[in-house]
């Protein structure tokens, strides 16, 4: 296939992302994932077997609380990586999103690089993706594409100011308010690893999608990412800026918020999937992390990290007492200074 400018954008995300995750050294945005700290259940008075992982969203039971997220398609490269991802969700029963779809659209031989997905997963939970600004035809389409069963509407207004070829202009909540009553699968609005703060919350209440991706730092960082592949030199640096995963998540709590949330950003381990499912998501879900093992271990090591992460889900759900999500909930926490000062800060954010 002949490949485009944007396709090119494609492939150079990739490598840029999986050089991040190769390096381990992330920037640091607020706390972590270790910033919460679990107490022990010295009597659990269960066993291993008595947990249930799975969690219910869009009425659907999914059998793990994690799946692959959003990253590719649309280029050559990126279309075998998204068929190697749909073996992979496939073969650990995992549910997955795809990247933005956008490209598709434009290009239509770029749209196999997204159908492969559907072809390799053909009874997974797939979920089609486009950033907030198309239209409703076009979510129709993406959703077509793939038979997606959900949707995610990317918000990434960081991103793009970052990106010397990015949109300028964001009016997003009156077309998100359109596709949101009228997608026909249900639609998620999801930030790319910027985080969401108590204010985004509250105008989400308002908005009412089906879910929200927090999408918080600490993980993948499309500052740096795109910073990298300015050819200009450009000042313009927000490396650190942002909300957490953990942050994000706690912002959520702080305004009452009862839309299902999705949590990624930095999750790279089963600890860190229970920490977000503790601090309220229903979901969770791993983009740099699974690429970066895919590329550089290859697809069976995938799978085995996967497997990996769901033998371990179980066990430290009876470490902490817990047999279901309901349970990991409520089960006390403890949080470092840095994060009981975010939360104060945060509590009293009006005066
Ligand atoms: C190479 C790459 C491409 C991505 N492309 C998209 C995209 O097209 N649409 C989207 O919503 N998010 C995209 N993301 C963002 C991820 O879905 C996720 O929100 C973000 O990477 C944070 O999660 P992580 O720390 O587990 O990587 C991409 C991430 C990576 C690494």
């Amino acid at each position: 296939m002949q490949e485009s400018k944007q396709a090119h954008r494609k492939d150079e995300h990739l490598s840029l992302g999986v050089n991040l995750w190769r390096q381990r050294k992330h920037v640091q945005i607020g706390a972590t994932f270790e910033d919460v700290r679990w107490l022990p259940e010295t009597f659990p008075e269960m066993a291993v077997t008595d947990v249930d992982v799975s969690t219910t969203l869009f009425n659907h039971q999914f059998k793990w609380p994690f799946y692959i997220e959003a990253m590719t398609g649309g280029s050559n490269l990126t279309g075998r990586i998204n068929g190697q991802l749909a073996e992979v969700a496939k073969k650990t029963n995992l549910a997955m999103a795809v990247g933005s779809q956008s490209i598709a659209l434009k290009e239509p031989n770029a749209a196999e690089t997204f159908k492969l997905v559907r072809k390799n997963h053909p009874n997974g939970f797939l979920i089609a993706n486009l950033g907030a600004d198309h239209p409703i035809k076009n979510v129709r389409s993406a959703i077509d594409m793939i038979d997606a069963n959900a949707i995610e509407m990317h918000v990434n207004v960081a991103q793009e100011l970052v990106m010397s070829e990015g949109d300028r202009k964001f009016y997003w909540l009156d077309n998100l308010a359109t596709i949101i009553a009228k997608s026909p699968v249900p639609v998620i609005v999801k930030e790319v690893g910027f985080g969401m703060s108590t204010t985004a919350f509250n105008t989400l209440k308002e908005l009412g999608p089906a879910a929200i991706n927090v999408g918080g730092g600490n993980g993948t960082n499309f500052a740096i990412i795109e910073r990298r592949r300015n050819r200009q030199p450009d000042s313009f640096n927000i490396d650190h800026y942002g909300l957490s995963t953990v942050e994000s998540l706690l912002s959520a709590k702080l305004v009452h918020n009862q839309i299902p949330l999705i949590a990624t950003g930095g999750i790279q381990s089963a600890n860190d999937i229970v920490t977000s499912l503790m601090l309220g998501a229903t979901m969770t879900s791993s983009a740099g992390f699974m690429l970066e093992t895919l590329m550089d271990q290859g697809q069976i090591a995938l799978i085995k990290q996967i497997e990996e992460w769901q033998l371990a889900l179980p066990r430290l759900f009876t470490l902490l007492g817990a047999k279901n999500n309901t349970s990991l909930q409520k089960k006390d926490r403890i949080y470092t200074p840095a994060l009981e000062n975010f939360i104060s800060q945060r509590k009293n954010a009006n005066l």
